[in-house]
Order: C-alpha cells, then structure tokens, then sequence
C-alpha cells in the first residue's frame, strides 16, 4: 500500500496539472456530488450540468406549460433536425441536413442497417466484429435473419479493435453492410475510420459508424471520409441524461435511395396530411418514425454548448493527457499487482477510457462503488476508467487510482489483516442501463 505521504504528494501534482490545464474551468459547470471522491464513468453516464436544472424547470414552466401544444409548431417540430445539425456542426464534422436526433441507439441501428442492406440487393453479407457493442451484433443478426442474410464475423483481439487489414480480408462482391464501432466498447481503440470506409467502398459496400464512444470526445469527420451511415448515443460525452435519444447521420447522396422500415407519420413527406399510403419524406424527415422524445434532447443542449465553447481539438487534448495519466500510473503501480492493460498504448489508437483487467475487479468495483470511487466493471473481469474531458479533474482521476490500487491490495490479501477475497459483487455487477 503506497506511504500517505507519497499519495498526498500524488495529489497535489495532479493538482498542479488541473492549475494548467486550459478546460479545467469547465469541471465547475456540473452539478456537485459531495458523495463521490470520483467519477471514473462519464462514458456511459454523463453528468448533469447545473445550468440543466434551469434549463429543465423552464421548459415545465414557459415551454410545456405555458405554450401547451402551440410549442410543437413553434419549437419542437423542428428539434430534431436543428439539433441534429448542431451535433453535427460541434462533433461530427458534418454538413447540416444529415443528421436527426430520434430513437433509441438501438432502434436507429435497426432503421439504418435496415435501410442499409436493402439498398445493396444482391449482396448477402453483413459484417462486423464479434467484440462489437451487444446491440450491434443482436440487431444485425435478427436483420440477417430476417433477409436471408449472412454476418461475417471478423474475430477480434479484445484490448484492440479492428484494424483496416482484417477490413480489407473480409469484404469483396457479397458484402452489403459494414457496421463497426469508431471506439471499441471494450478496450477503446480507436479505429481508423477513414481508411476503413474506403476499403469498404471499395468493395462496392455500405459502412455504418457506431459512434456511441467517440462523440463529443474524439474528433470526428464524417463528410471528409465519405461515411455512408452512423449512430450515436447522447447520454454519455454528450450529457444528454438517461435515456436520452440517439442520433442519425445518413450521407445526403443516399438519402433518397434509402428506405427505413419504420415508416410512421412523423418520416411522412406530409406530416399532417394525414393520407392514404405513405409517401417519405424529403432529407432526414424520412428517417423519423414517430413522436420526437422532446423532453429527452433539453440537457444535451447545454453539453453541446461547452464543447462549442471549448472545440473538439482542445477536448480530444485534455483526453489524450488524461489516459496517458491513467495508464502510466496503472504501469507503474497497478501492473505490479497482476493488472493486465487491455487498452492500446499509443494514444492516437485510443479515445477517453482504459480498460484494465485483474480477476479481482468485480468485487473491487463493488468496494469502490461504496466508497464513492466510481469506475465501471465489464465481464469478465475488465475495470473500465472512462475520463470524460469537460468534466474530469487531474486530482480526481488521482483519488481514484488511489483507491483502485488500495481496494486491489486489499482483495490480494497483501495488506496486513486484510480479508482474501473482497465479498460478492454488489451495484456494479449488477445490471445497469447505460455503456
Ligand atoms: C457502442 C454502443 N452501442 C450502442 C449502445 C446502446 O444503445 P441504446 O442507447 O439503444 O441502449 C451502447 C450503450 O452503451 C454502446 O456503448
């Protein structure tokens, strides 16, 4: 167990990093937590901003109730596209007109891989990487099933990700889809996006970007590589809350040629018209099926906001200098304690989480969760250190590899009295909603 003295001297570098550090202001604009020492999970789970607060009774007080259902025609109808655009305008290097905010992840997935393969008839395959995101490989294997469609599985190292060469071996003249995630899940490699979407195209394939772990912390440039689709979660770098929607991009040259499956009024060309039939709508229109979740897009506005405010190349920044952090400590004072580093080592292969793996982290997560050190456990035995940029600290993200190398000493058994095993797996075995 690291000497008091050399863990209070730890700090206060870490300190002296946050003194320098050009978005350490921006910490101070989220909502205090008296009770965590530090929040290691802003990629699954964002954190409110304090502003949100005004931002959400506001819009009980003067938007939904005071504007009742004239505030559809006079805002609402058109949040999704205008968000839409501002996501894409911030983070994703997009043009407007090709991004919407609708659905869940999920369900976005469905519509656009649907849409997706449909366009390519006559190409029977779908492929993408066995350690992709659940969702992914659920959704394009019940698509698979329904159009009498093949997955090419590209088998992956899981502290890596997949690289342009393994693109280039699977794909040819039967492949329709290639749907992979910009950052790993799992270990957080950062893949090549660029060089990927062209091997694809090359082979005369669609790519689908899961861009879930890269938005609002990785730069982004989706026209520049000519991406054909993406999808993204809004509740993780960009704060949106839980639960709250996805977005779309769907290139503008293939828009009209693309037809999703769920084909409900609100994608209609005429929303009120009312008809017989359904006629799709023009741009992003006809990628939305119904109702837009409008409670759910008012607290990214306010993330969308500070990344504007401080720009992706100073955030990708301070998230490049936070891992490296993380990591040389874990090499220095984890790695001896039997820790594997399942992340890359070279930034430029990484985004804004580490992945580390030890047999005891399930029930070291537990013990760090009641101690307001808040990490998070991925099966079977990875601790995932998410380092959020807007909102993470030096001195916390110091705190907390404290804790993680005093709660891992403690389950070896090498502290003096202390219990061989740390007891079973509590809140962070358990299930929880967000990744
Ligand atoms: C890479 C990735 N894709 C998809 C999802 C989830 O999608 P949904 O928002 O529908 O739960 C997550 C959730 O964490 C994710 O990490």
């Amino acid at each position: 167990m690291t000497d008091p003295k050399v863990l209070a001297s730890g700090i206060a570098e870490a300190a002296a990093i946050d003194a320098a550090d050009p978005l350490a202001r921006f910490a101070e604009r989220f909502v205090p937590n008296d009770g965590v020492i530090a929040y290691l999970d802003g990629n699954s789970l964002g954190r409110p901003l304090r502003v949100t607060a005004e931002r959400l009774g506001a819009f009980v007080a003067d938007d939904w109730g005071g504007r009742l259902i004239r505030a559809w025609d006079e805002q609402w109808m058109g949040l999704p596209f205008v968000l839409g655009d501002r996501i894409a305008a911030a983070t994703l290097g997009a043009a407007p007109g090709q991004t919407v905010v609708a659905d869940s992840t999920t369900v976005l997935l469905y519509k656009l891989m649907r849409a997706a393969v449909d366009a390519r008839p006559g190409r029977h395959e779908i492929v993408l990487d066995d350690d992709n995101f659940p969702t992914d490989r659920y959704v394009a294997e019940g698509i698979a099933r329904e159009r009498g469609l093949r997955i090419r599985w590209l088998h992956v190292d899981p502290a890596r990700g997949v690289e342009p060469a393994q693109a280039q071996e699977a794909v040819g003249p039967d492949t329709a889809l290639v749907v992979l995630s910009h950052v790993a899940y799992r270990s957080g490699f950062l893949a090549d996006a660029d060089r990927i979407t062209r091997i694809a195209h090359d082979a005369g394939a669609l790519v689908l970007w899961d861009l879930c772990h890269s938005v609002g912390s990785v730069p982004i440039e989706l026209d520049d590589w000519d991406v054909d689709l993406a999808v993204g979660c809004t509740y993780k770098y960009l704060n949106g809350g839980p639960g709250a929607p996805a977005f779309g991009y769907v290139a503008r040259r293939l828009q009209g040629e693309l037809e999703q499956p769920v084909q409900g009024w609100m994608g209609a060309r005429d929303v009120f018209a009312m008809g017989d039939g359904f006629e799709p709508g023009d741009g992003m229109r006809r990628f939305v099926s119904g109702t837009p979740p409008v409670v759910g897009m008012l607290a990214m506005q306010d993330m969308l906001a500070l990344i504007e405010e401080a720009g992706m190349p100073a955030i990708r920044a301070k998230s490049i200098a936070l891992t490296e952090f993380a990591l040389r400590q874990v090499q220095e004072r984890l790695v001896p304690l039997g820790v594997v580093v399942a992340t890359p080592l070279a930034p430029a292969e990484r985004g804004s989480h580490v992945t580390v793996r030890h047999p005891a982290f399930r029930a070291v997560t537990a013990r760090l969760w009641e101690e307001g050190v808040i990490p998070d456990f991925r099966a079977p035995d990875g601790l995932r250190i998410g380092l959020s940029p807007l909102s993470t600290t030096f001195a916390e993200l110091q705190r907390g590899l404290d804790a993680i190398e005093a709660a891992l000493t403690d389950a070896r058994g090498d502290a003096p009295g202390a219990p061989q095993s740390a007891g079973p797996a509590g809140a962070a075995g358990a299930a929880r909603a967000s990744s």
